[in-house]
């Protein structure tokens, strides 16, 4: 049963797409309206990229500012040339190594692409991706695609096409269900117009990937709570965030546990449910006060973010009030799981240090 009549849901194979399905998802898009589809690391809400009305579309049915661009995503080495001009060397030289893969390029907007898509900013952030399913339905529309996150904005991003029909059902005409996405974290966001590459958002290429080949990376993560435009957007605090209360504590790990289990208990008795968002070995230090959800094994970064978002809508769907989160460290893809629960916790981090 249907319980969007205004969305469409086809389920197409994660491995080998069926073509039919692809043709009909590419019709769509270049008919100007909106696809979900999965990629290796969220859903993506799409839309022909070179169709201004379209790319209005989706920031409507996300309800996203305007001032918060959106990534056009690419099949191949020709339609970065479409996108973008004055590509510089180490672009090409990113490409070769990370795409098709989690890495978002900033680089200088081509007139063809119309200005909404990069909030009016003179760039357009261009990624190529791996996931099958995605880069068969950009060769098949044959044009670039435009696609945010596909979740409503400020919620976690959508992991499942479940996810995608929960923020978005009635307000897109098509969602592709391939299965639950890879890597489970947004990509890497790297800006390349000026100087050396700097990035603007941590994912699953990590600044370590990065400083290997260009040393002079650097972070620009900004954690402020007004969006104005033109210097990082898209990079506000409440991002990403449960609808329950969530607060991120971080410090030596034996102290960490103990104050979530002392805050917990504290909770309970002041009348709220409560989530624990942990990994495997932490479970049995927590006590009993609450529902925990266990991320991965405590060295195992990649499941752990594979698994960060659809946890935390799993918690909201049992209506707790507060989630209790833990740090998972820096090294890796560490940086990029502190971002999202930083943000998720609205900034509000519990140092028990
Ligand atoms: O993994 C991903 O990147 C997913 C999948 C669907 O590809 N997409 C995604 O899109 O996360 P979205 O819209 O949720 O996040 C895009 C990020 C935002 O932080 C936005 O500010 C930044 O990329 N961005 C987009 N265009 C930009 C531009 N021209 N300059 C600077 N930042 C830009
Ligand atoms: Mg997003």
């Amino acid at each position: 049963m249907n319980a969007h009549p205004n969305t469409r849901v086809l389920c197409v194979s994660p491995e080998n797409p069926e073509p039919d399905v692809i043709a009909a998802a590419a019709e769509v898009l270049r008919d100007g309206r909106l696809v979900a589809f999965p990629t290796e690391t969220v859903y993506g809400l799409g839309a022909n990229a070179l169709d201004e009305a379209a790319i209005q579309r989706i920031y409507a049915a996300k309800q996203r500012p305007s001032n918060d661009p959106i990534i056009a995503h690419i099949a191949n080495t020709d339609q970065l040339r479409q996108v973008a001009v004055d590509i510089p060397d180490v672009a090409y030289q990113l490409a070769e190594r990370f795409w098709p893969g989690p890495l978002t390029l900033v680089l200088k907007r081509a007139a063809v692409v119309p200005a909404v898509i990069a909030a009016g900013l003179e760039t357009i952030a261009v990624r190529m991706p791996s996931n099958k399913v995605a880069r068969a339905l950009i060769d098949a529309a044959d044009v670039p695609v435009a696609a945010p996150s596909a979740n409503t904005f400020t919620r976690p991003s959508a992991t499942t096409a479940q996810h995608v029909l929960h923020d978005l059902g009635g307000r897109v005409d098509l969602v592709l269900d391939g299965g639950a996405t890879t890597i489970g974290l947004e990509s890497t966001v790297l800006d390349l117009t000026g100087g050396a590459p700097k990035i603007l958002r941590p994912g699953g290429v990590t600044m370590d990937d990065l400083s290997a080949m260009f040393p002079g990376t650097s972070f620009a993560l900004r954690y402020t709570e007004s969006d104005e435009a033109n210097v990082s957007p898209g990079q506000m605090l409440k991002h990403y965030a449960p609808n329950a209360q969530m607060n991120l504590f971080s410090g030596p790990l034996y102290s960490v546990l103990v104050a979530m289990k002392d805050s917990a208990a504290r909770c309970v008795e002041a009348g709220q449910s409560v989530g624990f968002l942990v990994a495997k070995e932490d479970a049995p230090h927590l006590g009993d006060k609450g529902v925990v959800r266990v991320l991965g094994k405590r060295d195992d970064l990649k499941t752990i973010s594979h698994n960060l978002f659809a946890a935390m809508r799993d918690l909201d769907e049992l209506g707790v009030d507060v989630i209790l989160a833990r740090d998972f460290g820096r090294s890796g893809l560490g940086v990029a799981l502190w971002d999202r629960l930083l943000r998720a916790a609205e900034g509000q981090i519990i140092d028990v240090r």
